[in-house]
């Protein structure tokens, strides 16, 4: 049967990475003295009240996740980009993953300084939040699987238990305006906000 449809051309490619367009968060965890790392992360996404994180094993973000089961997933908005990538060539891992060095990376203990953010008290974890982000997820990790396809990153798998807003981008008592909330969005490696809205799912509330 005929078409009307104008064919769209394409080209077989093989990009060295396929961030495609997800929001940054920046995790908290808890590092073995009691302080507190910070990474950012765009590999993300939520399934009802289950967060699913990609990190890669060389991280101190992986290694505290191991032994201390609890993280804040700090969702920072486009104006924080700068902060973001403050943080950006630092690993929290004393000892440098070889591979990270020619990457420009080095250790820095001290991320909350490093990013020029501030730290505010949990209320169901010990990892502290990071007061500039406007959400805020508490949340347990449930379970850690290295994939064997992909044997350098790790699928974990948390709950939140807590979450908190800034009041400013609420709707109501429960909901978050997506009038007044961005992410910001990680984009083939450069920072972008939202444009202008598009329209809305038929099962919006708000
Ligand atoms: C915007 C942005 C997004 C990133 N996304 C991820 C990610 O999804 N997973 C990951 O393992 N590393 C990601 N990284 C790299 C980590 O932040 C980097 O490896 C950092 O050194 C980890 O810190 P840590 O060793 O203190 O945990 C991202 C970096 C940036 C700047």
């Amino acid at each position: 049967m005929e078409t009307s449809k104008q064919k769209i051309a394409t080209k077989h490619i093989q990009p060295k990475i396929l961030y495609y367009g997800t929001p940054v968060i920046l995790l908290s965890t808890l590092n073995e003295d009691g302080t507190v790392n910070i990474s950012p992360l765009s590999s993300s996404w939520a399934l009802g009240q289950c967060i699913v994180l990609g990190i890669g094993l060389g991280s101190k973000t992986f290694e505290n996740l191991q032994r201390h089961q609890e993280c804040v997933i700090n969702v920072p908005s486009p104006e924080l980009w700068g902060n973001v990538e403050k943080l950006a060539p630092y690993t929290g891992k004393q000892q440098v993953p070889e591979w990270k060095l020619p990457l420009g990376f080095s250790y820095n203990k001290n991320k909350y300084e490093a990013g020029d953010l501030t730290p505010t008290e949990s209320v169901a974890v010990q990892p502290t939040r990071i007061a500039e982000c406007p959400i805020q997820i508490e949340a347990q990790v449930r379970h850690i699987r290295i994939p064997e396809h992909t044997s350098f990153m790790a699928i974990v798998e948390t709950e939140a238990v807590h979450v908190h807003a800034h009041e400013d981008i609420l709707i109501g008592d429960n909901h978050i305006d997506p009038r007044k909330w961005s992410p910001l969005i990680y984009n083939f490696r450069h920072y972008f906000g939202l444009g202008t809205e598009l329209g809305k799912t038929y099962r919006a509330e708000t």
